[in-house]
């Protein structure tokens, strides 16, 4: 269970989190609904820079990945395909006194979601029997309310990146190894939504679906397939590397990019999967955590984390779910492959053709495949290398775009004591944001409100910047006040326009003061330099 004084810290978060409108309640005004939730001003700026941010690493950075911006609701099929109607469940139980409704896995460990350090009481009541529960929320398109028009929100963004691998692959013109992005939302009716916005019903995700060949066909192509020689990233990726490296390889990635927008890899933590939790088809995940202020500590005072995002090796199952249900070719034709096999000896084919053989037809009765079928089938596969054809496996670093803001709200709140001229201490609130992901980049401010001279000055350096970024103006109160609001929203930069700007010391003619959030260090800068300086730093 969280240590009680760090679900303080979660109040006070929640609690500044509705103040300075980075998260609401979502309905307020009508009392809420569980598990939904809305972002304010500045938590809808901090979420654009995030999912912006993981848009340009992930794909415009990149030669090898593209883009993809598909439907919330799809063909049924789809889900029926990649298991969610069959096996997307968690298991309920019911109080048959309270009528309360938990997930069994989660029953000693209840708290209340709009205010995580209020544990519910939990009544003694009699329970039912888990039973599962389909997480997927369930709607019905065109007019008529029947079985045959049960559509689906979609719980994760992956399928149609599987759905679409053919039409991305022949229009993008990538050749694998290459990876298909999505950003957008995702619904899951979760059975206990929980801490905060941790565990929503409504939330986004950030997907990559990244394709590689299965290890046979790297064999077979580069004479042997590179493993893992040492922790850490493996460096620039190459032809010869096999499904663990690449794996390895966006782990450390993924985790460069959390260390980009100032989670320092102290505030992370890896969760291996056991051989148990793992999917059938899956050949490893590694969960990327964050030690949120509810995460649990251990008896020797050790935090953990919770569940940021998942790297997970997931084989060809989920292009070969597709092939088999929508009976369309999810293969691929590598010319590379086609050349290279024939020029193999009699022997490595063999070896590669017995062992691709087995890979298959593992997944086809694992899938329900008749056994003689399933044999049939992984023949055909497994003939298919000497044509160059292949099912393309997947590396699939997936990331919640909700659990990512609301662990950079965690880690960017600090409190700091101020002590005044009297001994008067005050204590507020600073989000030290990494200037990548502040909601607003710099404030803008004259120093005196009632001097028309400042004023115009300041609105002009405003205008300046804000093509170029999110930033805000502000002339109400006094100059520390002014500082201090802005310290509370993350802005790590202010900018005043004061007298000198204006030329009272001629040298300093058109210089601005710049004000450090952190520090609360100042500088001179020309308002000709403001721009770039602060672009550098914020991009
Ligand atoms: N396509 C794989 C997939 O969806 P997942 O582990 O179920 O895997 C991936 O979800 C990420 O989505 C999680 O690591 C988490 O960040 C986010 N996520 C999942 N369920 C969520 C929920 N109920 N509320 C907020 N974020 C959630």
């Amino acid at each position: 269970m969280a240590d009680p004084k760090e679900n303080v810290l979660m109040e006070k978060i929640v609690s500044l989190c509705k103040r300075r409108g980075f998260v609401f309640q979502s309905s307020e005004i009508y009392g809420g609904i569980n598990g939904f939730w809305d972002y304010g001003p500045l938590g809808a700026e901090l979420k654009r820079n995030v999912k912006e941010l993981w848009w340009n690493t992930m794909t415009r950075m990149r030669e090898d990945v593209a883009g993809l911006e598909a439907t919330i609701i799809m063909s049924p099929k789809i889900w029926e395909a990649s298991g969610h109607v069959a096996t997307f469940s968690d298991p309920m139980i019911d109080c048959k006194t309270c009528k309360g409704r938990f997930r069994a896995d989660q029953i000693n460990d209840i708290s209340c979601p709009q205010k995580p350090s209020k544990m519910v009481s939990e009544c003694a009541g009699e329970k039912t029997a888990p039973r599962p529960f389909n997480l997927m929320l369930q709607t019905y398109v065109g007019p008529i309310q029947s079985e045959e028009n049960i559509a689906y929100l979609r719980p994760e963004t992956a399928q149609a990146i599987f759905a679409q691998f053919k039409n991305v692959l022949e229009t993008s013109r990538q050749k694998v190894p290459f990876g298909i992005a999505q950003v957008g939302k995702a619904f899951r009716n979760e059975v206990t939504p929980r801490n905060f916005t941790f565990r929503s019903r409504e939330f986004e995700q950030m997907e990559l679906e990244f394709f590689i060949k299965p290890d046979e066909v790297v064999e077979a192509i580069s004479g042997s397939v590179a493993t893992p020689a040492a922790a850490g990233h493996p460096g620039e990726p190459q032809p010869n590397w096999g499904w663990q490296l690449w794996h390895q390889y966006w782990v450390e990635e993924r985790v460069r990019f959390y260390e980009g927008i100032g989670l320092d890899r102290s505030t992370l933590g890896f969760h291996i999967q056991t051989p148990e939790e793992l999917a059938h088809y899956a050949r490893a995940t590694t969960d990327i955590l964050f030690k949120f202020p509810f995460s649990k500590v251990d008896e020797q005072g050790n935090v953990k984390g919770d569940e940021l995002e998942g790297i997970a090796a997931r084989s060809d199952f989920d292009l070969s779910q597709h092939e088999r249900f929508s009976g369309k070719t999810m293969g691929i034709f590598d010319e590379e492959l086609r050349t290279a096999w024939g020029k193999l000896p009699k022997e490595k084919q063999d070896d590669l053709w017995r062992r691709y053989y087995q890979a298959r037809k593992n997944y086809l009765e694992k899938s329900g495949v008749k056994p003689e079928d399933a044999e049939k089938d992984a023949t055909e596969d497994a003939n298919g290398l000497a044509k160059g054809q292949y099912i393309p496996h997947v590396i699939e670093p997936s990331a919640g775009v909700d659990r990512l803001i609301l662990a950079l709200i965690a880690n960017a709140f600090t409190e700091v004591t101020d002590t005044d001229d009297k001994g008067k201490s005050e204590t507020r609130v600073v989000m030290k944001f990494h200037p990548r992901v502040a909601p607003v980049k710099a404030g803008v401010m004259p120093l005196l409100k009632n001097k028309p001279e400042l004023v115009k000055k300041a609105l002009a350096v405003r205008d300046l910047l804000r093509p170029w970024m999110n930033v805000y103006y502000d002339d109400a109160g006094s100059i520390g006040r002014r500082y201090a609001r802005q310290d509370e929203a993350g802005t790590p930069y202010c900018v005043t326009v004061d007298f000198e700007t204006l030329g009272e010391k001629p040298e300093l003619l058109d210089t601005v003061t710049i004000r450090h959030r952190d520090d609360g260090k100042q500088e001179r800068l020309a308002i000709g330099e403001l721009r770039d300086w602060l672009l550098a730093r914020g991009r």
